[in-house]
This record gives structure tokens, C-alpha cells and sequence, in this order.
């Protein structure tokens, strides 16, 4: 038994050891990669669970994540940047299938469809890896309960760093769950802000343009139809809440929900 798993053995609130089942690198930036998911770990599509590996002194080094898979996959899938001196990532960038990754037994969040009112739009805007929670929530199938249809956004720096984002929209079709529900249903928007792209510019750009909407064929943002849920970086958060504010939409929470959510993006 691993050090990580007697750990686990003698204290019952630590991370359980899971195995990378499989590593997928989009760029030198970013990658995914799939883990065991232990039949006790319950968690709502949306949600952020503690990630990490054990550090040679033996103690575990962990970083919030959102969990990527919905909350009926038997495995969990994660995407994640790589930064050169993160301590966790520079790290995790090399996990390879069959190695240790600690889970954190307590996930939660506020990227939830419990935290939205009901609507009919739900948009769903996110940069970077900003985007794992909403490919948790399009492979969900209340989502598609819930409302008539989801428009989610991804802008990146990079072209390439939009693959995953249109890897798991294009999958949508052929999902087991939600391939029905979701035909016709869903729009992806991605933009580029360093290198040309048909929708140049951040998605607080396109939305306070209007190019956004006049691209989609979609009214504004009306606080009588539409939820929102944003994940980025702190500035694109409370820039992008600004906007959505703007146009009338209340903050909601667990405890209280409301027109639109937010959550920080993991990041180093
Ligand atoms: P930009 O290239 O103009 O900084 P990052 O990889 O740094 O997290 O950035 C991901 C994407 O988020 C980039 O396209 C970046 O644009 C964009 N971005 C950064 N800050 C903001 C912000 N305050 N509002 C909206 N988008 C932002």
C-alpha cells in the first residue's frame, strides 16, 4: 500500500487515492484527464472537488477542480492547466494512466442549477479552463430539463485552446443521456483574443457590443428569461458580472437562488 493510501486508512477525512484511468494534452498549456470515481463521491454537475498528489515529504499538495464529467459518469474527467512553477500542476502535467491522484471527499460550489431561478435561456460564459463546469452541466440532462436552451461561450488566447470546449459540444449528439435533449439546444460561441479568429475579442467585448447576440440571432440578456453562470479568471468574473448586472440579472447562491452564479476558475 501506497503512503497515500495508509494515510487514507488512518484518517477518514482525507483524500481517497484514485487512478488516472487516461491523459489527454490539447497544448503545452492544457490538458484532461480522467480518474476512478469511488462509489461513495456524489456530487452535482457543476461542482469543485479538492485535486492533488502526495508531495515527497509525504503530505498531500491540493488545488480546487471542477469536476468536467456529470454527475452520472462512473468516472470523473477533469481539465486543467499546466503552469511551469505551479507547484501542483507543473506536477500533475506528467500524470501518466495507472498513477495516484488524491480526490477530495467534499465537493461543492455554486455553479449548480439548484442556485438559478427558472428560466428559458441559460448562458453559460467561461475563458481558459474556465469551461469545465459547463462541460459538466451540457452532458447533464436537467439542464435540458430545465431550460429551452443554453448558449455557453469560451474564449481563450489561442485558437487550439478552444478544442476541448468544441470536442465536448460536438460529443453532445452522441451522448447516451442527453444526445436527444440537447439537438438544437445548445450554441457554442468561442472568440479569440490573441490570434485571428471570426469573433476577435474578449466575451466581455461581444457581449457589451452586441456582437454576441447579433452573431447567435439571440435577444440581449432579459432578466425575465435568461440565467446566467460565469467562470474565469477574477477580472474576466467581476467584469463580466458588471455587464450581466447591467442588464438587470440578480446574483443567486445555494442558499438563495437567483438570476445568474459565479465561481474563480482554477488557476495555478
Ligand atoms: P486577453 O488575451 O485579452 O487577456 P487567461 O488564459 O489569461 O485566463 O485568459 C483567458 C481568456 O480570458 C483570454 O482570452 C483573455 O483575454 C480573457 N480575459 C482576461 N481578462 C479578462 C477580463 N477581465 N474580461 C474578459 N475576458 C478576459
Amino acid at each position: 500500500m501506497s503512503d497515500a493510501a495508509s494515510e487514507v486508512r488512518a484518517n477518514p477525512n482525507a483524500p481517497t487515492v484514485e487512478t488516472v484511468l487516461s491523459v489527454h494534452h490539447y497544448t503545452d498549456r492544457l490538458f484532461k484527464f480522467r480518474i476512478t470515481r469511488p462509489a461513495s463521491f456524489r456530487f452535482r454537475s457543476g461542482e469543485f472537488v479538492m485535486i492533488g498528489l502526495t508531495q515527497e515529504s509525504g503530505k498531500p499538495l491540493l488545488r480546487a477542480y471542477s469536476v468536467a464529467s456529470p454527475f452520472w459518469d462512473e468516472e470523473l474527467e477533469f481539465y486543467s492547466i499546466k503552469v511551469p512553477d505551479g507547484p501542483l500542476t507543473s506536477r500533475l502535467a506528467h500524470i501518466q494512466p495507472g498513477d495516484e491522484v488524491l480526490l477530495g471527499r467534499k465537493p461543492t460550489g455554486t455553479l449548480v442549477l439548484d442556485a438559478l431561478t427558472p428560466g428559458k435561456r441559460l448562458y453559460l460564459f467561461s475563458t481558459g479552463t474556465g469551461f469545465a463546469p459547463f462541460a459538466s452541466l451540457l452532458r447533464d440532462p436537467e439542464t435540458y430539463e430545465k431550460f429551452e436552451h443554453v448558449v455557453v461561450t469560451h474564449s481563450c488566447r489561442l485558437n487550439a485552446e478552444l478544442a476541448y470546449s468544441q470536442e465536448v459540444v460536438a460529443g453532445l449528439k452522441d451522448d447516451p443521456l442527453v444526445g436527444e435533449a440537447s439537438a438544437g439546444r445548445v450554441t457554442l460561441y468561442t472568440s479569440c483574443t490573441r490570434e485571428p479568429h471570426p469573433n476577435e475579442g474578449r466575451i466581455t467585448t461581444l457581449i457589451e457590443t452586441g456582437k454576441l447576440f447579433a452573431d447567435i440571432g439571440q435577444a440581449p440578456l432579459n432578466p425575465e428569461t435568461d440565467r446566467v453562470m460565469i467562470c474565469g479568471s477574477m477580472e474576466m468574473l467581476q467584469d463580466t458580472k458588471a455587464l450581466v448586472e447591467k442588464a438587470g440579472l440578480i446574483e443567486g447562491s445555494n442558499a438563495s437562488p437567483g438570476a445568474f452564479v459565479i465561481e474563480k476558475a482554477f488557476a495555478g
